[in-house]
């Protein structure tokens, strides 16, 4: 099965096609209707799931406003083994966080997609839905069994379609089809070309009972290694929520309208008497003064973990103290938002290998590249069609671990603390002469909580985000132990001879020196890019959270949030699945409140 992506380029090169195809899409702010029935705040990862839901009914009119352009045409982001480019692009909101005491004062750059699709649009493609642990831990949390694993099970499949790699190669035993979804609209698949270290991790599985096979890491019982599924088309391609949830026949529905390159400042009050109802988002599209659209049913946030607590905050919903510091006048008193900010950590450690067939060969060589990417061109396969990844690893810490005499476990028995992202070179090298073995160790169930609020009444400025890496003891612990676990995975029989010794700065970590493994963590980790939390969903009538488990902001009426700030508790899965999950669930939510089809 070949894909002929010369001939589609070509036909796409035809202008009225390009014209008819973005029909959704307003040329200007001037082209929009005097008011819509929903308007969704960002064209991200779960804005255009719920846009696309919403505008299924065509009795009603949906707008979505993104700060972004459009994801159309974009190289980088269409083939998947170029995302690390759109990193500190034009296409990243390039936030940072301010500086962390937990890692030495260094402040991280927190990555956010700036571009229909959202973070969807630049992220590593990764597609891992969590365990049952975390979802049923949410439900519980909130009060609401209808955010258990087996409850939101018909959204995973709404979401989900299951797909071939690009190479169509026998893939028997490395997933378990009995879990997948064949029906939904975006694409997941397995890695399109196997790589030379795939045979050794699979050994490693049988030789050390730390590390077993799992046949699908998405089963909702994650534990051992299993095979990487990826949000990758079965053209060797990047599916995001743009290319699938405003794929065509839906971009072109005559009920939705999308603005781009138009950024959302605040939300406004309704003109009626109560002061509890919005129904009204102002924005500012390029250079023009700011504008506002009314909602008349209601207005949804999706503008991610940075952007919906920032935009409430603007809009006098936060914490009035808060507020009032940076001039805020305070509308609606909720103290949560901005608040619980929680984020994955991970750091790579890096091996020589004895190979010259890692990624660095590819790093380092412009001719190979070129004829690679012109085998992803021709045919969608090869190094350019994966994220690099082609195995997962989760590893729980012993049960009789000292860290639970002083705390509870986050994580439930089927979670683990710790994942290890295991790669064939680093996913990051520029041209260097050696060639690599790379794991990347990430917290799965960090206890550290950290914090996101105002730095100024402007809603152009970035807010300040503390992230709060390391805070909390349990997260070092578990850490420093998956760092030794990574370390015993490479010490397999499987990798004699292959693996040459540790590099960089790793190099000299003496790994059973608890002060010493924690030096390297606070000098060398970096943000897992998972941010959850800031506009957490909590029990109807709790004192805290943002919003209740219908996703409408508590106290408030007209306004609802669907993205990963509503997620209270951080899954142990990048985070991309759990938010079209939420995604998907809410906009059934919606629907059924609004009576909608
Ligand atoms: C580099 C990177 C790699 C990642 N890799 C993976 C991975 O491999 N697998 C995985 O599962 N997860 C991954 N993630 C995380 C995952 O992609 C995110 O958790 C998820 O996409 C967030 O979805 P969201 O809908 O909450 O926000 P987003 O997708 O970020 O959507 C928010 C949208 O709102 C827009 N917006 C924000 N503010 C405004 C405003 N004021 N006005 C108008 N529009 C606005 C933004 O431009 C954006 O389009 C990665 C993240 C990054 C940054
Ligand atoms: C992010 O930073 C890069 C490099 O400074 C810049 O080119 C890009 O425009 C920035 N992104 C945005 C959305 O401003
Ligand atoms: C609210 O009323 C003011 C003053 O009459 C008007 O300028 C504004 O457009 C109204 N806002 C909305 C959202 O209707
Ligand atoms: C943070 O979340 C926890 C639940 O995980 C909750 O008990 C606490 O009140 C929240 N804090 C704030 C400030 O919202
Ligand atoms: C670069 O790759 C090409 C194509 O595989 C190969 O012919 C060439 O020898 C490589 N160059 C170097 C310096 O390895
Ligand atoms: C595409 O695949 C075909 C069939 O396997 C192969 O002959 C051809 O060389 C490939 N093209 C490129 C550019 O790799
Ligand atoms: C945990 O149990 C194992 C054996 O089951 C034992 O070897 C180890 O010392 C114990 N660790 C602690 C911290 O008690
Ligand atoms: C907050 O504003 C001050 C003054 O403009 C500026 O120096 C500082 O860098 C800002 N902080 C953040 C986190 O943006
Ligand atoms: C490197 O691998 C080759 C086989 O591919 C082996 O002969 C050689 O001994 C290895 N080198 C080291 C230092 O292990």
């Amino acid at each position: 099965m070949l894909y002929r992506q010369g001939s589609l380029l070509q036909l796409l090169a035809i202008v009225p096609f390009i014209s008819f195809s973005r029909g959704s899409i307003l040329p200007t702010s001037n082209d929009l209707r005097d008011e819509y029935d929903f308007i969704v705040v960002g064209g991200g990862t779960a804005g255009n799931v719920v846009a696309n839901r919403l505008s299924e009914d065509p009795s009603i009119s949906v707008l979505v406003i993104e700060a972004g352009g459009s994801n159309a045409d974009i190289l980088a982001s269409q083939v998947p083994n170029m995302w690390t480019r759109l990193l500190g692009s034009m296409y990243d909101w390039n936030y940072t966080s301010i500086p962390q005491a937990g890692l030495d004062g260094r402040s991280i750059s927190l990555a956010r997609g700036r571009l229909l699709g959202g973070t969807s649009s630049l992220n590593t493609m990764l597609y891992t839905r969590g365990t049952s642990d975390d979802y049923d831990s949410i439900a519980e949390l909130v009060g609401d069994p209808r955010w258990s694993w087996d409850r939101l099970q018909p959204y995973i499949r709404k979401n989900e379609l299951w797909s071939p790699p690009s190479s169509n190669r026998p893939t028997e035993g490395e997933f378990d089809p009995a879990v997948h979804g064949r029906d939904g609209l975006l694409e997941v698949s397995l890695p399109s070309d196997p790589q030379p270290i795939d045979d050794r991790v699979l050994q490693t599985s049988r030789e050390n009972s730390e590390f077993p096979f799992n046949l699908d890491l998405n089963s909702g019982h994650h534990l051992g290694v299993g095979w990487l599924q990826s949000t990758i088309t079965s053209t060797g391609r990047r599916a995001s929520s743009a290319t699938s949830y405003l794929g065509p026949g839906v971009i072109n529905r005559p009920n939705l309208d999308i603005l781009l390159d138009a950024q959302v400042t605040r939300l406004l009050l309704s003109n009626g008497t109560d002061d509890v109802t919005f129904d009204a988002v102002q924005f500012v599209a390029g250079t023009s003064a700011a504008q506002s659209v009314k909602a008349v049913r209601e207005i949804i946030l999706s503008a991610g973990s940075i952007g919906t607590p920032n935009i409430l905050l603007h809009s006098g919903i936060g914490d009035a103290g808060d507020l009032a510091r940076v001039g805020i006048q305070s509308v609606h008193q909720l103290p949560s938002v901005g608040r619980n900010f929680t984020d994955h950590i991970l750091g790579g450690l890096t091996w020589f290998a004895n190979s010259t067939d890692t990624f660095e060969t590819v790093g380092r060589n412009a001719s190979l590249q070129a004829m690679l990417l012109e085998e992803w061109r021709t045919n969608g396969t090869g190094f350019f069609s994966g994220s690099g990844i082609d195995h997962l690893g989760y590893v729980r810490l012993a049960d009789n671990a000292s860290i639970f005499d002083n705390f509870a476990d986050p994580a439930g028995p089927n979670t683990g603390h710790i994942e290890l992202i295991i790669s064939n070179g680093d996913l990051f090298s520029g041209p260097t002469p050696e060639n690599f073995m790379v794991i990347e160790v990430m917290l799965t169930k960090p206890l550290s909580r950290g914090s996101l609020s105002l730095n100024s009444s402007n809603p152009f400025d970035d807010p300040i985000i503390d992230p709060a890496y390391l805070a909390h003891e349990f997260d070092r612990f578990a850490l420093r132990e998956g760092v030794r676990s990574a370390q015993r995975f490479l010490s397999s029989p499987a990798w004699e001879g292959y693996i040459l010794g540790r590099t960089g700065a790793f190099a000299t970590v003496d790994v059973q020196d608890d002060d010493q493994l924690d030096g390297f963590l606070r000098e060398n980790f970096i943000s897992g890019l998972h941010f959850v939390g800031t506009a957490s969903m909590s029990p109807k009538g709790a004192s805290w959270g943002v919003t209740d488990p219908d996703l409408k902001v508590k106290g408030l009426n007209g306004l609802r949030v669907v993205d990963a700030s509503v997620i209270p508790l951080i899954p142990a899965a990048h985070t991309q699945v759990p938010v079209y999950i939420v995604a998907e669930r809410a906009a059934d939510i919606i629907k059924e409140d609004w009576k909608l089809v």
